[in-house]
């Protein structure tokens, strides 16, 4: 049977300021997917770690955006998936994401790339449809392009890769589970002008921190008004982490998706590792079991390991 294995990376969508719009790869952790190809019309999804799944295709991140790929495709063929979950559901870095873009990438290689990446990244919105009720890029477009990605548009796709200096990130996901679904409902609906100009600021002060090689202007831009104080009211630690990893040297940071993980940007290696302490510290004390992760941004996006 024909199979190909792709390394699926974690994704920080947002970057604090960029709802929706923004989102970055990371090296670690990542999931390993498996895709055999079928010659029969079907999919079926398997968990290698005994995550239970949901039976019906449609309703799972991997199986979803395979049926919308089946749906261009003439030939009686389909696929079978079986995934090592590394990146837990729920954590804020991009789960749901990395199973859409794997098996998309995946199924691709299988075809002999016969779809264009922003045909991929068309279908792997629909698995986070599945997971969150809603069509959003910005983990799937980094997971997919590598790098930082500006969602421009959705409909209709327009994504534009963004360069970097190179930074260090440094990740805390405090062992709770927040559902995007949820931390989206929590949010208002309506922005107030004087939040919307201070937030649309910091977006345009970041992409060009970003371009420029900044790291100042970088620092300066990683603010968010609108999104942040609502969402971290579900964080317990959020602010003592906040606070110490800046005290501590790191650029700045925030939630991670939609959360419960944080994330912080540091422009040295020695400031990753003290972020690290001071994340380790705060939940610790807290009594909250974590787990952290200081890493770089991945510029290859999902990537095949094996193709036998
Ligand atoms: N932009 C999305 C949100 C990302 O914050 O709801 C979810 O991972």
């Amino acid at each position: 049977m024909k199979k190909v294995t792709v390394k699926c990376p974690a994704t920080v969508a947002n970057l604090v300021c960029g709802f929706d719009v923004l989102g970055m790869c990371l090296e670690d952790p990542a999931d390993i997917m498996e895709v055999f190809l079928l010659n029969e019309n079907k999919v079926i999804v398997r968990s290698a770690d005994g995550y239970p799944l949901p039976e019906d295709p449609a309703q799972n991140t991997a199986g979803a955006p395979l049926l919308e790929m089946l749906k261009e495709i003439d030939n009686n063929i389909g696929f079978e998936v079986l995934i090592h979950k590394k990146i837990k559901p729920g954590s804020g870095l991009g789960s749901s994401a990395a199973s859409a873009a794997g098996a998309v990438v995946a199924a691709n290689h299988l075809l002999d790339n016969r779809f264009s990446t922003l045909d991929l990244l068309k279908f792997s919105m629909f698995g986070e449809k599945v997971a969150s009720g809603v069509k959003h890029a910005d983990n799937v477009a980094p997971c997919i392009y590598g790098g930082i990605t500006l969602i421009r548009s959705i409909h209709p796709l327009d994504i534009v890769e963004l360069s970097s200096p190179p930074m260090y990130v440094t990740v805390v996901h405090p062992q709770i589970e927040v559902k995007t679904s949820d931390a989206r409902q929590i949010l208002r609906k309506e922005v107030q002008l004087k939040s919307a100009i201070r937030q649309w600021g910091n977006i345009a002060g970041l992409v060009a921190g970003l371009l420029k090689n900044d790291y100042q202007l970088i620092s300066r831009s990683l603010e968010d008004v609108i999104i942040e104080p609502v969402r971290s009211m579900l964080i317990p630690g959020f602010e003592q982490v906040k606070t110490g990893c800046i005290e501590a040297g790191s650029l700045g940071g925030g939630i991670s998706g939609s959360g419960p993980s944080i994330f912080m940007l540091n422009e040295k290696k020695e400031s990753a590792f003290r972020a690290e302490e001071v994340m380790s510290k705060v939940f610790s004390e807290i009594g909250i079991e974590y787990k952290t992760y200081v890493t770089q941004i991945n510029p290859r996006g999902v990537e095949l390991v094996d193709n036998n």
